[in-house]
């Protein structure tokens, strides 16, 4: 039967990120894979994680007992409230919200489809943004729901398609799932603003669509913790059954570690409490079943710094770091290729938000400045923002000016 097992391509991303490592020119440039790079291109361990480590290692407590199915409390309450946006969120005041801790983001996204394809009774097809994050698409085919897609980029702006967006959610079979990005959209740095949230939420009601957030980036894209989940909160308060993918991973610079959690909110009923009793057991027989009960350091890290009023204003100020890092080389990339006179208009850099930038450059450009100069990035012309230091950034502006004249 080995035989019959195709060949598969290696994931795009992936063989990205170990092409760029074997690469032996020193003026390489890394802008493919979305994990935060300090001002020398090097990994950023957050000062509050390595307090909080010390803190977990010092524990003579501490021991490596499995976790509960569902994970620590200490860690997924804390997670709740943070993208629900704090205790007196309705959903938790009226015990509305359950949530499991998961394989990071990827593995809150698995256990979210998993879930809805188990039980969902709407219109089984997910509706996913053209484009997206490219593992979207197989995890919701992973667990058989059909995938459909809404335009979300428009190529003239390089900001939102938001009347194709609509007319596309508009015309979508009644229930179906959406999937939306809670902010700092991967792979075009485009989000709605807050008043085209609302808009969207009125369609979806209309058409009882179910919302279905995945949220990688809450405090990183802004340094506003509250304001990277306006969505999710304008979505709660508007009283909507949804789940939300949350990833710690690029927030708190945990990226192997595989820290996050998926969460269940029910729409406000008398009987909520016992409906979201009832999803949590199946979550649970879902979890045990995948992965019987997830990874600890991570959470444990996460929960220290959320459990701490100390730690977690030092983490706000760790994510302002990070985010204003990213800002500011936004401004410097935008303001080179302007210096330069580069053909076209980059004004999007700057107006996109958070880890990646769509620059507008095309597959063969991308191929070219990755021969030619050494600088990785997605087919699709995505960069990520991390990999822009103060050191490269004229190099990278140089040779997109020198691409685009071609
Ligand atoms: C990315 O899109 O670069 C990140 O989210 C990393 C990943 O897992 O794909």
């Amino acid at each position: 039967t080995a035989e019959v097992v195709p060949q598969a391509p290696e994931d795009p991303l992936f063989g990205l990120m170990r092409a760029y490592r074997a690469d032996q020119d020193p003026n390489k440039v890394d802008l493919g894979i979305g994990a935060y790079r300090d001002d020398n291109a090097k990994p950023w361990v957050l000062p509050v994680v390595k307090k909080a480590d010390e803190t977990l290692r010092n524990d003579p407590e501490l021991n490596h007992e499995y976790a509960p199915i569902a994970g620590i409390a200490s860690f997924t309450s804390k997670a709740a409230e943070l993208i629900l946006g704090g205790a007196d969120s309705p959903a938790i005041r009226e015990k509305r919200v359950t949530s499991v801790q998961t394989i990071s983001g990827t593995g809150a996204v698995h256990l979210g489809a998993l879930f809805l394809a188990r039980f969902y009774t709407g219109s089984k097809k997910v509706y996913l943004s053209d484009p997206t994050w490219a593992n979207h698409n197989q995890i919701f085919s992973n667990v058989g729901i059909p995938i459909a897609k809404y335009p979300y980029f428009s190529k003239e702006t390089s900001g939102l398609d938001f009347e194709g967006m609509k007319a596309a959610l508009h015309g979508a079979p009644e229930g179906s799932i959406v999937l939306l990005h809670a902010c700092a959209h991967n792979p075009t740095g485009v989000d709605p603003t807050l008043e085209q949230w609302k808009e969207i939420a009125e369609l979806l009601r209309v058409k009882k669509h179910f919302p279905f957030f995945d949220c990688a980036y809450q405090g990183f894209a802004s340094g506003d913790l509250m304001k990277d989940n306006a969505a999710v909160r304008y979505f709660v308060e508007q009283g909507f059954e949804l789940v939300i993918a949350q990833s710690f991973a690029k927030n708190f610079g945990l990226y192997g570690e595989r820290a996050g959690c998926f969460h269940v909110v029910t729409s406000p009923a008398s009987d909520a409490e016992t409906t979201i009793a009832r999803i949590a057991s199946q979550l649970a027989i879902l979890q045990r079943s995948e992965i019987s009960n997830p990874p600890l350091y991570g959470a444990r890290i996460a929960s220290i710094v959320l459990n701490d009023p100390k730690l977690f204003a030092e983490w706000e100020e760790n994510l302002r770091t990070m985010s204003g890092r990213i800002i500011t080389m936004r401004k410097a990339l935008r303001a080179k290729l302007e210096e330069l006179g580069t053909p076209g208009t980059w004004n999007h850099i700057t107006d996109q938000i958070g880890m990646f930038s769509f620059t507008g450059l095309t597959e063969p450009q991308v191929l070219k400045i990755r021969s030619d100069f050494h600088i990785y990035m997605t087919k699709n012309g995505r960069i990520s923002m991390a990999g822009l230091n103060t050191k490269n950034v004229e190099y990278v502006a140089k040779a997109i000016d020198k691409i685009v004249r071609e």
